[in-house]
């Protein structure tokens, strides 16, 4: 069965779009694991488009393009299955893939069967080209139930950039993960936009169907096929963190044959990526000052209008009794140092509890036993703390 938690892994498509081949997924396969990612949990490597020929064969079956696999899908597969890892591959829910390759409408059994022959553990399913006919709930479910027939376990990564209400019927279909959001590009503003949007789709992300905020842009710096601008140091830990933080599957996207120590360590920071793998999946929340004066709640107010998207201070409660805190400055103004006070009220933890937390810095390793009741913070822009916090007594 497919794990219940985000999927960790690699994906072809932001650094290298159409320019894919054997020998970049063989050896980033090996770097997966002598760089210990996969020791560390990432665990797919992920073909995306562009990997076929632009025409099905006699038989309209899909063709790997042998150019750029001579050996064959099959082949590949059992390179990365040897190496301890999965692989997964990409189709679509149209007539063509968005680079304008065959696609799956109309065979998702014969297609389903093919990526089950070649021992293909993933596939995501894009939504360019899509008949207009057919809603977008009934094309995931032609291709969901296709894959539970197909006799291998593949886990159905649905890619409709939450177009069409998807939030609403994706969790029918049995996919694993949804794309959430629109593509990213390895930019401060894609990543602000992006995490933003997903600051209020937070109830949509749960147990077995995790919100997907689409593929890292970590350590791109601007090289590549989404590579765009670029981003500073701060901004990728940002980036990291709230994709750890929320919840959504962590796509790896830099050319990981060539990362910097830092790159690398980021990806690897052990405090966030168990807060991502948290077996209980509890939704993150904001923690707002207590209103106790309950004339002054505005009854019918939207939840998420209370809360301020660009400086959040998320708290999630994990499945050991800790809780994760976030606190990410995503704001552009001029003013460069955030003071934010978090009061532990907010997370259940009153001061009349005679309870406190104890808090493990994810970055720095630091701990630290909050006092009085509330904890203050100085964030730069861009820039992001993390905690695991244990509750202690506070005496
Ligand atoms: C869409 C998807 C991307 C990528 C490309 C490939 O834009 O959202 O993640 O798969 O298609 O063409």
């Amino acid at each position: 069965m497919v794990k219940n938690v985000p999927a960790l892994g690699w994906n072809t498509w932001n650094t290298f779009g159409t320019n894919i081949n054997e020998s970049l997924i063989l050896e980033s396969a090996d770097i997966l694991v002598s760089t210990g990612l996969r020791e560390a949990g990432y665990e797919y490597i992920v073909i995306d488009d562009c990997w076929s020929l632009r025409q099905r064969d006699e038989n309209d079956q899909l063709v790997p393009d042998p150019e750029k696999f001579p050996h064959g899908m099959k082949y590949v597969a059992d390179y990365v299955h040897s190496k301890g890892l999965k692989f997964g591959m990409y189709s679509c829910a149209g007539f063509m893939t968005c680079g304008g390759y065959p696609a799956s409408y109309g065979h998702e059994y014969d297609d389903a069967k093919a990526f089950a022959s070649w021992g293909v553990d993933f596939l995501k399913y894009d939504y360019c080209f899509h008949p207009c006919t057919v809603p977008g709930h009934i094309l995931y479910k032609r291709m969901a139930l296709a894959l539970q027939n197909c006799g291998r376990d593949i886990l159905f990564s649905a890619c409709s950039w939450g177009a069409d209400d998807t939030k609403i019927w994706i969790k029918e279909t049995g996919a694993n993960m949804w794309r959430s959001t629109g593509d990213i590009n390895d930019s401060w503003a894609s990543i602000k936009d992006l995490a933003t949007s997903q600051l209020r789709a937070l109830e949509y992300n749960g147990m077995g169907c995790f919100n997907d905020m689409d593929m890292l842009v970590v350590g791109m710096n601007a090289k590549g096929n989404v590579g765009f601008v670029g981003c500073t140091p701060e901004e990728y830990k940002t980036h990291f963190a709230l994709w750890a933080f929320l919840g959504s599957p962590l796509m790896i996207g830099c050319d990981i044959r060539e990362m910097s120590e830092e790159t690398l360590a980021l990806l690897k920071n052990k405090t966030l990526l168990r807060i991502n793998q948290d077996t209980a999946y509890r939704q993150p929340f904001f923690c707002a000052k207590l209103e106790r004066n309950p004339e002054k709640i505005v009854p019918g107010t939207d939840y998420y209008e209370k809360y301020p998207l660009e400086t959040p201070i998320l708290a999630r409660f994990l499945d050991d009794g800790t809780v994760a805190i976030g606190i990410f400055n995503l704001t552009d103004s001029e003013a460069t140092i955030w003071s934010a006070t978090l009061q532990l009220d907010a997370i259940g933890l009153g001061e009349d509890t005679g309870m406190t937390l104890e808090l493990t810095d994810a970055f720095t390793g630091e701990v630290r036993k909050v006092r009085n009741g509330c904890i203050h913070f100085r964030i730069p822009k861009h820039d992001c703390k993390v905690f695991i916090g244990k509750v202690v007594p506070a005496k």
